[in-house]
């Protein structure tokens, strides 16, 4: 076996106050929230005790990554990804869960403290979301080693966290959205979840947001490294509104990507799949928790943050952007300097 890589990054607790405004949009957390290495990615305190084990994930050559910063259009993409890797089998995407068919690897370490007790009692059968189930009794990493098939691996943690050989080893595809669509996004899953529980609003969100504090901030730190990447032949990148705008076309461009030929009839089809009235419709995708007014896919729109921010967020929102993008070549494109 390969001697343990030593993790190239530091994990310090964020301050107490910052600990305060995380904590004010989430909910279980027990330990203070982490910053990892000199972009400061935000991590709950459990993942201290995962993170070596998880940079030392063995890659294999037939792994196929989808790579996001949460509420970017992730799960959209896993379901056209499996289907282009799988010659299209509706019939069995039709019948195994999307978390099942495509797990996510740090999900373990994502889990509240108070979560593990809730999701083995089943509280608001919580456990049937996403495969917390599986993850709170095992973890995810360790699950993903079983598999003998070719694997289909989704993670939120961006590449300089991930193992070293991942881009020179496996196929990854990228994902990203607006920062504000995706906020607004992040918030809604997070009123899914919590439902009655959740006292917080869009507001205090953007507040940790802004300050590059929700788990997996700073967003666009998170995507620039990809971003310098985008030319390595193993990494694809993809925007969530040029799949509003043109789906078939980033259905080829993936498909390319994957060395697989997809007929026109083809790309028709599985963009009819992935439509999202028959995405949000579809089980096995649309993984929302039971009794939930919000839907895990829920609105599906380019600039819907315009609904749910004032003036002053909007404002906010443009010195956000323009100060983190500055001096990078990242380019949006739903929005230009
Ligand atoms: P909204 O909450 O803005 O609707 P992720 O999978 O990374 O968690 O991202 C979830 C977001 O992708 C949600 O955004 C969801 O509605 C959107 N989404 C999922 N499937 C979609 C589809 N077929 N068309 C458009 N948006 C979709």
């Amino acid at each position: 076996m390969a001697p343990l890589l030593e993790l190239p990054y530091d994990i310090q607790d964020v301050s107490a106050e910052e600990d305060k405004i995380i904590k004010k949009c989430l909910l279980g957390y027990m330990k203070p929230f982490v910053k990892c290495g000199k972009n400061g990615y935000i991590m709950p305190g459990a993942f201290r005790k995962h993170a070596e084990a998880i940079y030392n994930f063995q890659v294999r050559p037939d792994d196929v990554w989808v790579i996001s910063y949460p509420r970017s259009g992730t799960t959209w993409t896993q379901e056209m990804v499996w289907l282009i890797e799988n010659d299209l089998d509706f019939k069995t995407a039709q019948e195994k869960p999307l978390f099942d068919r495509f797990p996510m690897l740090e999900l373990t370490s994502q889990i509240p403290e108070i979560g593990f007790q809730l999701i083995k009692s089943n509280f608001m059968n919580i456990g049937n979301f996403q495969g917390l189930n599986q993850a709170a009794r095992s973890p995810s990493w360790k699950n993903l080693e079983e598999i003998t098939t070719p694997r289909f691996i989704k993670t939120h943690m961006p590449l300089s966290m991930l193992p070293p050989s991942l881009l020179d080893t496996a196929k990854v595809i990228y994902v990203a959205r607006d920062p504000r669509d995706t906020l607004v996004s992040y918030y809604f899953l997070h009123k899914m979840i919590f439902r009655s529980f959740m006292r917080f609003t869009c507001k205090h969100y953007w507040d940790a947001f802004k300050r590059d504090l929700l788990p997996y901030s700073p967003i666009i730190q998170h995507v620039n490294e990809s971003w310098e990447q985008r030319h390595h032949k193993n990494l694809h990148i993809i925007f969530y509104e040029d799949m509003i705008a043109d789906l078939p076309k980033v259905i080829r461009g993936v498909s390319k990507f994957l060395n697989r030929d997809l007929t026109d009839k083809q790309v028709d089809k599985l963009a009819n799949h992935l439509n999202f009235d028959k995405l949000q419709k579809n089980k096995t995708v649309n993984n929302t928790t039971k009794n939930s007014e919000v839907q895990f896919i829920r609105k599906g729109k380019v600039e819907g943050w315009r609904e749910h921010f004032d003036e002053k967020m909007e404002l906010e929102a443009e010195e956000f952007l323009t100060t983190s993008l500055k001096g990078l070549d990242l380019k949006y494109p739903s929005f230009s300097l």
